[in-house]
């Protein structure tokens, strides 16, 4: 019995009697001959029909146009076109759905991305999207079994949180209290009493970060990740900013800061060269339209990243101040103007800033000896800037405890975060790094809007 088997197989197959299903991309009527291709999105190559004008099937040939959907029999023989190597030659066509001629928005033209986009449960049909969709796909499965073969466990951490792991005031609110009734912001104890009518009789929201959870599975199972949905109500429309993103988080104990850096680094280089190794074509595709020096930079990350601490790199950025809408010093956070100009045009590679002020980063970071600088890395990338945010933990429970104190963040609400400071408590470090990110940097593409199937932005839910 003849199976069907994907484009993909199909375009390694020869002389052979064989099913394919598939969508419609092209149709083109010669005098004598018709030739219809169609994608399955098991690849970026198309498989090319080849009907003769006197077929029977020609019948059908006025309801298949760009978009329907259909399964052909019949048989691939060598093809005698120089486009493609193969084509098939249908016994028997059958349609699922027709597509409507006039109204199918994809046409054979380039579309442009900010029309794609409203169009986001169309544009996985198109080549672009469908090669960015197989790499997405490729690259969540390199992150698994990089983790894997490095002995780390998948852990799943809460989606519904009740604490702002990074402090930075950018959760979205988990409620079913009814929109009109009225919002108490003026003061803590009003806030409270209305939180004790909600679902979890408190303030509730999405996770910024699986971190402080991470940390609480890691003291059992020593070396952990998860790989998550992540949530962030910050305004800002930037082409690298997401409110709901893809971040993976390895916390690992008895490590250091050291290990973090190199560990951040292995990860990336591992799955640039498995998307290498297994998206070939669907890289070739990026790097002939959409990023020309795709493949180059790509080979860069292979080499060994840089790593300066953050005393150099300011020492670096304040030579440039005149470069910069932001001034550096000492004790300023990195912009990505900042942050790109050390990966992309300084060092042309990814660069490893380290020991930042800790007045810049989140409590939970481990304090270093100068009483200044807290353990902290980011990896920034060219083209991309921050990809990768980590750091070594405080691991000491009174210091940790001091250190929420003074940032204002409720020691009540974390205590199980200081108690697994109390028992056994370990030197430690994690990082979380951005995935849609990660995929910029794999295919080229600028927009974080066209990494992620259906985008959340500001002002933007549409599908
Ligand atoms: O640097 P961030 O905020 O670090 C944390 O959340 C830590 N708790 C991670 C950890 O140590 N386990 O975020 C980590 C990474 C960033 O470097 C960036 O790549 C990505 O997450 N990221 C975003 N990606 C898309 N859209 C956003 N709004 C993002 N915010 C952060
Ligand atoms: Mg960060």
């Amino acid at each position: 019995m003849k199976r069907r088997i994907p484009i993909v197989k199909a375009l390694q197959t020869i002389d052979k009697d064989i099913i394919i299903c598939g969508w419609v991309r092209t149709v083109r009527h010669l005098k004598e001959i018709i030739f219809i291709e169609v994608n399955d999105g098991s690849c970026l190559t198309n498989l090319q029909l080849v009907l003769s004008s006197s077929s029977p099937l020609c019948e059908l040939v006025n309801d298949i146009t760009v978009g329907t959907s259909l399964q052909c029999e019949g048989r691939v023989k060598q093809s005698e076109g120089k486009e493609q190597a193969i084509e098939m030659h249908p016994s028997s066509i059958t349609i699922f759905g027709t597509s409507d001629r006039e109204s199918f928005p994809l046409q054979k033209k380039r579309h442009s991305d900010e029309y794609l986009r409203t169009i986001a449960h169309l544009r996985p049909r198109t080549n672009k999207y469908g090669a960015m969709l197989r790499i997405r796909s490729q690259a969540a499965f390199a992150i698994h079994s990089f983790f894997h073969n490095e002995g780390f466990f998948y852990v799943h951490t809460p989606i519904i949180t009740g604490s702002d792991c990074e402090g930075a005031g950018e959760m979205f609110r988990v409620t079913t209290l009814q929109p009109t009734s009225p919002l108490v912001e003026d003061s803590a104890e009003k806030r409270e009493l209305y939180f004790k009518e909600d679902f979890f009789c408190k303030e509730a929201g999405l996770t910024v970060s699986g971190q402080l959870e991470a940390e609480a599975l890691m003291m059992g199972l020593g070396k952990v990740y998860t790989f998550g949905p992540t949530f962030r109500a910050e305004n800002s429309n930037t082409a690298r900013h997401a409110a709901e993103f893809w971040m993976v988080e390895p916390e690992f104990a008895f490590g250091t800061l050291e290990d973090c850096m190199e560990l951040g680094e292995r990860c990336i280089q591992y799955v640039v060269q498995s998307v290498l190794d297994t998206s070939a074509e669907d890289i070739s595709l990026f790097s002939q339209f959409v990023h020309k020096g795709l493949l180059e930079e790509l080979q860069v990350l292979l080499e060994p990243f840089v790593r300066i601490s953050y005393r150099e790199a300011i020492e670096i950025l304040s030579k440039e101040q005149q470069r910069f809408q932001y001034q550096v010093a000492f004790g300023t956070d990195l912009q990505t103007e900042h942050e790109r100009f050390l990966a992309e045009e300084y060092y042309k590679k990814p660069v490893i800033v380290y020991n930042y002020p800790k007045d810049i980063k989140a409590f939970y970071m481990k304090q270093n000896e100068d009483g200044e600088t807290v353990a902290a890395m980011d990896i920034l990338i060219p083209r991309i800037g921050e990809l990768v945010g980590g750091s070594q933990r405080e691991e000491n429970r009174e210091k940790l405890e001091q250190r929420m104190k003074s940032l204002g963040i409720s020691t009540e609400e974390l205590w199980w975060y200081l108690d697994i400071r109390r028992y056994g408590t370990v030197p430690h470090a994690g990082f979380g790094l951005g995935f849609e990110r990660l995929l910029m940097m794999l295919t080229g593409i600028s927009n974080i809007r066209d990494v992620i199937a259906f985008p959340r932005v500001p002002g933007s839910l549409d599908f």
